[in-house]
């Protein structure tokens, strides 16, 4: 019988390494392998002196998660370097912070190469091979060098960036040709889809076909879009559990009245987090009567902390967050509660659930689940409004929330005084619009999209396999 061998850096359960797991590829994989039966493969998030190449696995339900264990080096120059430094910036248009260093070329490729020799002997001949990630790019390559016959696809779950952007990064070439070598590669968005589209067609003189292969580097290969989406039937029913009632009665008491806007991020500079606290300082500045009557809870769980740019960005959010505070804040009121933690999913879905705007503005997005998880915890009779960032991905399905662009401080400010002025007969109206969308383009629907896709491929290229 055929497997489902899914391969990413990051698995669940989470990395040892004092920073919580959160993220939308390790919610949104454990959500979609739960009826699936087969491999899910990564770092452990551990390090050891010398790669050994020895697996750790554990059996569960139906998924068997196998991991293994890296070196410092691995850590350093593939996961913080050329990962986190190099193609993380980059893909959310930061060049300014993208590091093109050389040992991250190499310890890119290393590791990558040490994922294939690791996970090849897991692998049957019938299996659908699933490989995830920015982190794992040429990984498909390394497995046919190594004799890899099967269906291999590839999903992306960040934004792919401009041709022109995209072309500042040195061997920019090697890698998109390292991605002809899946059968299948598959994009957040329509728009990431198109970039790369033309980095294909324009970069590299391919071709696009109507059956949406595109042919370049010898190979043809198919493309396309599939958003992700929510596990939203279990995350609604966690908001109207006991638990959550419990977060939200708890909110409610510490709210006083007060109407309450949420945001919940990694703690990472794409999210747009100094814009958003900018922008609630211009609201609070120019609609001083709402001063006293609302507060901003932002949950921020730190992530990535060896890397400079994430000290620094929370640095500055500190650093903002307790201006904006000092300067607002009365004796029985603080503008801005920040908090720098992770909570579980019912704790979430009931803070969620008691606030009035959910405020998700990133600078550039692949998707952003959080968007998703905040309408889906809402109270059909009475739901709040989403201020989303016209950059996220979700905002290409989420077309009832309130768009911003997150660049823009005044706009947002706009938004959050609509948002909290909204009549309830346009927040049901625009709630149930985006509750649909959430309902039924969920984490089921996305798994089933792409793997179907990896299973049957278009007409034409089976026929020319045979
Ligand atoms: P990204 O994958 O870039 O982090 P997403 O919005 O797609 O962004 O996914 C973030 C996921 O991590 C969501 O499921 C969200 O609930 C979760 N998450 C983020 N911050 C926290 C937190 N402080 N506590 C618990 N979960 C969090
Ligand atoms: C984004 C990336 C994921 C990553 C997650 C958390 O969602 O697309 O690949 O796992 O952020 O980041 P981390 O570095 O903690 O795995």
């Amino acid at each position: 019988m055929s497997r489902l061998i899914v391969i990413s850096n990051r698995v669940s359960p989470p990395a040892e390494d004092g920073e919580a797991s959160v993220g939308g590829l390790a919610m949104a994989l454990s959500a979609a392998l739960r009826e699936y039966s087969g491999i899910w493969f990564g770092w452990s998030g551990r390090t050891v002196p010398e790669f050994t190449g020895q697996l750790s696995i554990e059996r569960g339900a139906g998924v068997t998660v196998a991991t293994v264990d890296l070196e410092e080096q691995d850590r350093d120059e593939y996961y913080n370097g050329y990962a986190n430094r190099t193609l993380w910036p980059l893909f959310h248009y930061r060049i300014d912070l993208s590091a093109y260093e050389r040992s991250f070329d190499q310890g890119y490729a290393r590791v990558n190469a040490r994922f294939a020799d690791t996970v090849l002997p897991l692998v049957d001949p019938a299996d659908f091979v699933w490989v995830h990630d920015y982190h794992l790019i040429p990984l498909g390559q390394e497995l046919r060098r190594r004799g890899l016959k099967n269906r291999m696809g590839f999903f992306l779950h960040i934004h792919w960036p401009p041709r022109r952007l995209f072309a500042t990064l040195p061997n920019h070439r090697e890698l998109v040709q390292s991605l002809f070598d899946y059968d299948l590669v598959g994009f957040q968005t329509e728009d990431s889809l198109t970039a790369f589209q033309e980095y294909v067609v324009q970069s590299e003189g391919g071709v696009l076909h109507p059956d949406g292969t595109a042919e370049a580097f010898g190979r043809r290969i198919q493309l396309g879009s599939f958003p992700i989406g929510l596990d939203a039937e279990p995350f609604t029913a966690a908001a109207n559990g006991e638990s959550a009632a419990g977060w939200r009665e708890r909110m409610r008491q510490s709210l006083a009245g007060r109407q309450m806007i949420m945001g919940v991020d990694r703690l990472d500079y794409s999210k747009g987090l100094e814009e958003r606290f900018l922008a609630y300082e211009d609201y609070l500045r120019t609609t001083p009567e709402a001063q006293e009557r609302v507060f901003l809870l932002q949950v921020a769980t730190p992530s990535r902390g060896d890397v400079p740019a994430y000290q620094e960005i929370r640095a500055r959010l500190d650093a903002v967050s307790g201006r904006i505070n000092g300067a607002f804040a009365t004796a029985d009121w603080v503008p801005i509660r920040y908090v720098n933690r992770s909570y579980r999913r019912d704790e979430l879905a009931g803070m969620y659930r008691a606030a009035c705007i959910g405020l998700v503005t990133p600078l550039r997005d692949g998707m952003n689940l959080v968007a998703k998880e905040y309408v889906a915890a809402q109270d059909p009779t009475d739901p709040g409004v989403l201020v989303l960032s016209q950059f996220a991905g979700a905002a290409e399905q989420m077309g009832e929330a309130l768009i911003v662009n997150p660049f823009s401080r005044e706009e947002m400010s706009d938004a959050i005084r609509r948002g909290l002025s909204m009549s309830k007969a346009e927040r049901v109206r625009r709630w149930e619009s985006l509750m649909h969308g959430v309902q039924t383009q969920d984490v089921t629907a996305w798994r089933d999209a792409f793997v179907q896709a990896l299973m049957h491929p278009p007409a034409v290229e089976a026929a020319e396999a045979t």
